[in-house]
């Protein structure tokens, strides 16, 4: 009885999600565990091969779309092979990191971090206005949840400037399209993780998925990274019936990062 009373309020079963950067880490996490709570997946990510290895992946009704979302032939696209079809969540994952430091010169890398990170997120949002009024209900509201950062909550080690302060951004930006979209039916919200095992991490901190983060990104709750259940699991919650009430706020998945400075 119990057991089926929590299955049932977290049950995002029949719903159709699209989730940007499907292919690689976040994404990837949190499109395999929407696939695998019942969910049609649509995966988008630049490269059409990984797109096509993803959709195998997830197996059964998902699909793929290769667009570059920071552009608008690539909105365009996405809003195109969606068709009609009503979306029922809307996950803007797609981002990057490129140092922007201090002693660094020029405004390419700080324009291309905000408009992938911050641009994305509204302008993918507004694009499939028509597709999430379609998957939204008064007691079922379409969801639209951005993946935000840590970053946005204090400065970081990094001298990661546009990163730092794009997800900021996203926080707010949140919060104010949760304002305006509820009256159509439709939440905003906003997750902040820690350190998960991804391409960027690699890249930027040399961390591999099997390793320890590095010290200065260590979590009150213990010395691991974030895993595909941390962060599906939050996804699924702010998918759900449980979610269902909730818009506006930005939640942290990072062990406790966030409650230190
Ligand atoms: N990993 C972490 O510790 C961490 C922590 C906090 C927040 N985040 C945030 O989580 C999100 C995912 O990061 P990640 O670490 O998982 O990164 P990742 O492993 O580098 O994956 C990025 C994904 O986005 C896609 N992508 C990149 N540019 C794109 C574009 N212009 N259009 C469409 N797709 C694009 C990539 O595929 P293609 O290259 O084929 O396009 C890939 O699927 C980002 O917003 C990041 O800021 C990550």
């Amino acid at each position: 009885m119990t057991a089926a009373y929590a299955a049932g309020l977290f049950d995002v079963s029949g719903k159709r999600a699209l989730v940007t950067g499907a292919t690689s880490g976040i994404g990837r996490m949190i499109a395999r565990g929407l696939a695998q709570a019942g969910v049609e997946v649509w995966a988008v990510a630049r490269k059409p091969d990984d797109v096509e290895r993803i959709v195998a992946e997830l197996g059964g009704s998902a699909q793929g779309v290769a667009a570059d979302v920071a552009t608008d032939e690539g909105l365009a696209a996405i809003a195109a092979a969606l068709g009609d079809r009503p979306l029922h969540i809307l996950v803007n994952n797609a981002g990057t990191d490129r140092p922007t430091p201090l002693d660094g010169e020029g405004r390419e890398d700080f324009e291309a971090v905000l408009s992938l990170n911050l641009g994305a997120p509204f302008l993918l949002t507004r694009k499939l206005l028509p597709q999430l009024e379609r998957g939204a209900a008064p007691d079922d509201p379409a969801r639209v949840i951005n993946i935000a950062s840590i970053a946005a909550l204090h400065p970081g080690p990094l001298e990661n400037f546009a990163y730092a302060s794009g997800k900021t951004g996203v926080a707010m930006l949140s919060r104010h399209l949760g304002r305006h979209l509820a009256q159509r039916n439709i939440s905003c919200n906003a997750i902040a993780p820690g350190l998960f095992p991804s391409r960027l991490t690699e890249r930027f901190l040399g961390m591999g998925p099997d390793d320890e983060p590095p010290k200065a990104f260590v979590s009150p709750l213990g010395a691991r990274a974030g895993t595909m259940d941390d962060i599906a699991g939050a996804v699924i919650y702010l998918s759900s019936r449980a979610g269902a009430w909730v818009t506006g706020v930005l939640l942290p998945v990072s062990g406790g990062v966030s409650t230190v400075s």
